[in-house]
C-alpha cells in the first residue's frame, strides 16, 4: 500500500505553543482588542499615517522574534524526513516551520512573511528586522531609495495572495489523499476553501484545532484537543 499523500494547512493556532497569541482563540489578538484588526486592512494602513505608526511598533514587538518552534512545528518536519509529508500550506508569517526543520520549499507563506519588507511604490526589499531597529527614527518608515511607503511582505486584509502561492496551494489540495488543517478556525478566505476544494477532490480531511470551526462537518477525523499533543500523536500514527 503506497504511502498517502499528506498535505498540511497550519494557523496560529500551531505558533500559540510558541508564545505567539492566536487571533480568534479564546486569549487571540482579535478577541482581545477587536479594534487592532485595523492595523492590518490595506487602505488604513496607505491613508492613515497613525495605523502605519502604531502598525509598525506591534511589528517591532511581535512575539515572532524571539519565538522558537514548538513540538507541533518539529514533528511536522520529521513527516517531512520520512519523505511522507508534501507541503506545508501555512497562513503564519513567522517563519516558525522552516526554523522547525522543514525545507523552505516544502513551505508556502500564503499569507506572506514577517521576515522581510518591501517598498509599496518601487518594490526594494530589506530584512524587517533592519526597519524596525531604525523605528525611534523614523516611526513611519519610508523607502531609502524612492521615498515610497514600507510595509512588511504579509499579505493584509484587502490585498491579493501570492499568485504562486494560490497555484500551489491548490495543486497541493487537488492532489493529495489527506488533508491535514491544524490550528486553524478556517473563517479567512481563499485559504479557507482550500478544505472544500480538498475534500471534493476526494481527499480525507483531518482537523486538528481546540474549538469547532465550519468545515468539521466534512472532516473525516476531528481532533479536539492541545496541537502539541496532538500532532506528534497524529505524526506518529504515519510513522509507525
Ligand atoms: N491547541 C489546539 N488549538 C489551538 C491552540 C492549541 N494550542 N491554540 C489555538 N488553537 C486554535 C484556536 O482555537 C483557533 O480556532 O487555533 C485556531 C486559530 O484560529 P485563528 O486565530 O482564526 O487563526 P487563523 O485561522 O490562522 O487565522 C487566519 O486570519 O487574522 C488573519 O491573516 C490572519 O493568517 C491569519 C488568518
Amino acid at each position: 500500500m503506497p504511502s498517502p499523500r499528506i498535505a498540511v494547512l497550519t494557523g496560529a493556532g500551531i505558533s500559540t505553543g510558541s508564545g505567539i497569541p492566536d487571533f480568534r482563540g479564546p486569549a487571540g489578538v482579535w478577541t482581545l482588542n477587536p479594534e487592532r484588526v485595523r492595523l492590518l486592512e490595506i487602505d488604513d494602513f496607505v491613508r492613515d499615517k497613525e495605523v502605519r505608526v502604531a502598525g509598525w511598533r506591534d511589528w517591532r514587538d511581535h512575539p515572532a522574534w524571539g519565538s522558537t518552534p514548538s513540538i507541533a512545528h518539529v514533528a511536522l518536519a520529521r513527516l517531512a524526513d520520512a519523505g511522507l509529508l508534501d507541503v506545508v500550506l501555512t497562513q503564519n508569517f513567522d517563519g516558525l516551520h522552516q526554523a522547525g526543520g522543514l525545507p523552505a520549499g516544502q513551505v508556502v507563506e500564503m499569507h506572506g512573511t514577517l521576515r522581510t519588507t518591501s517598498c509599496m511604490r518601487c518594490g526594494k526589499s530589506q530584512p524587517t528586522a533592519d526597519v524596525v531597529a531604525g523605528l525611534a527614527a523614523s516611526p513611519d518608515p519610508a523607502c531609502a531609495d524612492c521615498g515610497g511607503i514600507l510595509k512588511p511582505d504579509i499579505v493584509y486584509f484587502g490585498e491579493q495572495l501570492p499568485a504562486e502561492a494560490i497555484d500551489r496551494a491548490v495543486h497541493a489540495a487537488t492532489t493529495c489523499d489527506v488533508f491535514i488543517a491544524i490550528g486553524t478556525s478556517l473563517s479567512v478566505y481563499p485559504v479557507a476553501s482550500l478544505a472544500d476544494l480538498a475534500v471534493e477532490s476526494g481527499a480525507n480531511l483531518i482537523i486538528v484545532n481546540a474549538e469547532p470551526t465550519d468545515y468539521d462537518r466534512h472532516a473525516t477525523e476531528v481532533i479536539r484537543g492541545p496541537i502539541d499533543l496532538a500532532v506528534p500523536a497524529l505524526v506518529d500514527r504515519y510513522l509507525d
